[in-house]
């Protein structure tokens, strides 16, 4: 059914009513199978459907879908050479797949999107839940001369990338190490890198990123939408505009590595010189106040005990008080 559903979603997607039988035509089906789609787009994909007798179907919500055309549209001519594009109504990951590409062949500058992921993946094993068409889901597969061990300030820099995109938009984003980005101090967006190489190179990446359009909501932690700060563009541009300056960051990453992007991550940094809390998966936790990021991207923690460095993937962080 969910294929069916899509189909008649692409239908309704322009917000304005169309008759189950004018849907049904179009797509060589019975009226039935439309009014059953209609069903699960409500009960499966969570979106409102008004039904009027006489005028039919109608979204409460129009639907801004994803599309290759659209999001190549407006790429610039430099990234649009490095960039190959992709949709996808369901998957079960966007990371998932592109990894599947990641050793096998020399792919390099795939873009996944999808409009749903069945088996979403955050950081540290979490799932990343997110209804159809409140978030911007993709990945893109990356690969770099540089080996494993000189990629430790990739998470940040894709962060920064995110933050650059969205502040121009006029969102005032800010950065939590070591790559979540804050809207009013709740999470609008995360990012799940995944590597695949040898520590001296070269190396292929995954780098996936969840931005919510719309707040999810039933999530343990506080959560925040695009929307609420009154950004209306369609995901397709935004999209297209995330890519942009990721070609541009990761291409100039692979050159002079994480240093030259650290003051500017530091002025946006939601935790700097604030009091935090450093927690791992096995021991105590460790207080002490941020003091910002070293060349590696590694995070400086003030602590009673002195100074100390902290490697993303071992540890969370949060703020105190
Ligand atoms: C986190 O904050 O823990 C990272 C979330 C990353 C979510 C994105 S959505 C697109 C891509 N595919 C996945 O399965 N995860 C990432």
């Amino acid at each position: 059914m969910s294929e069916q559903a899509f189909a008649v979603l692409h239908a309704l997607a322009d917000g304005r009513f169309h008759s189950g039988e004018a849907i049904a035509r179009d797509l060589g089906c019975s009226r039935t199978l439309v009014w059953q789609a209609v069903h699960a787009i409500e009960t499966s994909f969570g979106l409102s459907v008004y039904s009027v007798r006489g005028q039919g179907y109608k979204l409460a919500r129009p639907f801004d879908w994803l599309e290759v055309a659209a999001i190549r549209a407006g790429l610039t001519p430099g990234s649009a050479e490095v960039w190959t594009v992709a949709v996808a109504n369901q998957v079960d990951s966007t990371n998932t797949q592109l990894m599947a590409h990641a050793n096998a062949d020399e792919l390099h500058g795939l873009v996944l999107a999808a409009e749903l992921q069945t088996a979403g993946r955050g950081r540290q094993g979490r799932r990343w839940l997110a209804s159809l068409g409140s978030c911007l889901m993709f990945s893109v597969l990356w690969r770099f001369n540089r080996g494993l061990a000189e990629l430790a300030g990739l998470s940040l820099v894709v962060g920064l990338a995110l933050a650059r995109v969205l502040r121009q938009l006029g969102a005032p984003v800010e950065l939590k190490w070591p790559n979540d980005l804050l809207l009013d101090g709740r999470k609008l967006a995360g990012i799940l890198i995944e590597l695949s190489g040898d520590a001296l190179g070269p190396a292929a990446v995954v780098i996936g990123v969840g931005i919510n359009v719309y707040a999810p909501e039933n999530i343990d932690q506080p959560t925040a939408g695009l929307n609420q700060c009154g950004i209306r563009l369609e995901r397709n541009a935004l999209l297209a505009l995330l890519l942009n300056e990721l070609h541009q960051m990761l291409s100039e990453f692979e050159v002079q590595g994480f240093s030259p992007f650290g003051s500017e991550w530091m002025a946006l940094s939601s935790h700097q010189d604030q009091p935090v809390r450093m927690s791992f998966s096995h021991g105590a936790p460790v207080d002490g106040i941020a003091r910002g990021v070293a060349d590696n991207g590694a995070l400086l923690v003030d602590t009673v005990d002195g100074p100390r460095v902290f490697h993303a993937g071992e540890v969370s962080m949060r703020r105190l008080g």
